[in-house]
């Protein structure tokens, strides 16, 4: 009697990882059955892990890269806005400390006739998340189904939700694994994940800000560069339009840090004023979005556009409008004192005078994290209300006794670990130090026209 078997695997796990650890280059064939045998649960986490880390040793070749975006970007639902007639572009942070600029910038280059699905990530180590901002804002439902997040993009041109469990599925298993494996820190690994996450938005147009400094995961210029280069040739590869800017990281942007109050500095760069270092940023990552979106000839075009719809309060409508649909309570973010406030504060004071030379940036994101503003742990809950207001950058002039930041705290013993950790991050030293640019460098095909 003959026995039923079943059909042989095309491939052997087994094969695949040797194959890598040897420095060899895997096929289309091979990627791609790696990725879906392992989104299906076909091939056990203890052999991804160790494909996982021949990548991080061993690296890929672009081909592969492209290769593995694409898996990942096919391994679920991939939107479909071809009804939505504008252009569709988005932006994407490699992330920071301080960085709200998502929260302006969809509703400026919505306000200029673009279509921003934008699908954002949470906090991540010492670095904060566009989705724990958003819903410091009462009622914000970043959970959108796909039916819904199309629906508020056809209404008012953008809409801010976090991941779905169709979009992506391999990067989620992916991520979380890499994430307990240490192997996150692959740049090919790290442009697979952005991008095929970004891809699968149906956007036609990326603007990737790839941060720099001692408070971005590439801490230098050389890394953030060959990453920003990478995501910019494997974006093009699929026939999208992708720009990246490498921004620095060295201090955090803008004055607040915390959920709660880094809506509230959005909130003013909406309404024309906020720190200049956030405004120059949101208006130059918005200058690319309307550029690529094809609003604007030129990208110094593109940001006096972006400035006037600004200064005009549409920008601030189409929030608005977007936090309404969206059951955010309104109110909230006309009188942001509804916001949720922090019971106490503190401040922290400087124990010498002279120059702030430097910031340890990555320490101040800690530090609001360690205040409840950011995940110790996955399944921590974040509390909306607490962070950090800084009231010297770096070049400032500071004398003994005076305040470099006010931390907004809920409970007393996180408030102590936290003003340590922001005395200590501050460097005063007798030289103000030489300033430095808010962009460091323009990666991708249109970077001349700049
Ligand atoms: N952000 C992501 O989405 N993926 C990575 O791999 C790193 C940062």
């Amino acid at each position: 009697m003959s026995q039923l078997k079943a059909p042989p695997l095309p491939f052997r796990a087994i094969d695949l990882i040797r194959k890598k650890r040897d420095g060899a280059e895997l096929s289309e064939g091979e990627i791609g059955w790696l990725v879906s045998a392992y989104t299906r649960g076909d091939i056990p986490d203890y052999q991804v892990s160790a494909w996982l880390m021949a990548v991080v040793l061993r690296g890929m070749t672009r081909p592969e890269t492209a290769v593995l975006t694409d898996a990942m970007l096919h391994s679920g639902e991939v939107l479909d806005l071809s009804s939505l007639p504008a252009k569709k572009v988005d932006k994407h942070s490699t992330g920071g400390v301080g960085d709200k600029t998502s929260l302006v910038l969809a509703p400026l280059a919505a306000a200029a006739g673009i279509t921003v699905p934008m699908i954002s990530g949470r906090g991540l180590g010492h670095t904060g998340g566009t989705l724990d901002k958003l819903e410091a804002i009462p009622g914000f439902d970043v959970h959108l189904g796909v039916g819904e997040f199309h629906r508020v993009l056809e209404t008012c041109g953008c809409a801010m939700i976090g991941q779905t469990a169709e979009i992506d599925p391999a990067d989620r298993k992916l991520y979380a694994l890499r994430d307990v494996t240490g192997t996150v820190e692959s740049p090919y690994l790290i442009c697979a994940s952005i991008m095929s996450k970004k891809l699968a938005e149906g956007i036609d147009g990326l603007v990737l800000d790839v941060k720099t400094g001692c408070g971005a995961f590439m801490k230098n210029e050389k890394d953030a560069g060959f990453l920003a280069e990478l995501m910019v040739e494997t974006g093009e590869r699929m026939g999208k339009q992708v720009v990246a800017l490498i921004t620095d990281m060295d201090q955090p942007l803008g004055n607040m840090i915390g959920n709660s109050l880094e809506v509230i500095e959005a909130v003013d760069v909406l309404h024309g004023s906020g720190p200049e270092d956030l405004r120059e940023l949101c208006l130059e990552l918005a200058g690319w979005m309307l550029h690529l979106g094809g609003v604007a000839e030129t990208v110094t075009e593109a940001k006096q556009q972006s400035a006037r719809l600004i200064s005009s309060g549409k920008a601030w409508e189409k929030f608005g409008q977007m936090v309404a649909l969206q059951r955010g309570d309104s109110k909230a973010i006309d009188d942001v004192r509804r916001l949720p406030r922090a019971r106490q504060t503190r401040e922290v004071s400087a124990v010498t005078s002279g120059y702030l030379v430097a910031m340890q940036c990555e320490q101040i994101g800690t530090a609001c994290v360690i205040l409840g503003g950011g995940r110790e742990r996955k399944e921590d809950a974040v509390d909306p209300a607490v962070g950090i207001v800084l009231h010297k950058k770096v070049g400032d002039r500071v004398a003994t006794g005076e305040p470099v930041a006010t931390i907004h705290y809920n409970e007393e013993s996180r408030a102590e670990r936290a003003r340590h950790l922001i005395l200590e991050s501050c460097q005063i030293g007798d030289v103000a130090p030489p300033k430095r640019p808010l962009i460091h460098k323009i990666i991708g095909k249109s970077g001349e026209q700049n």
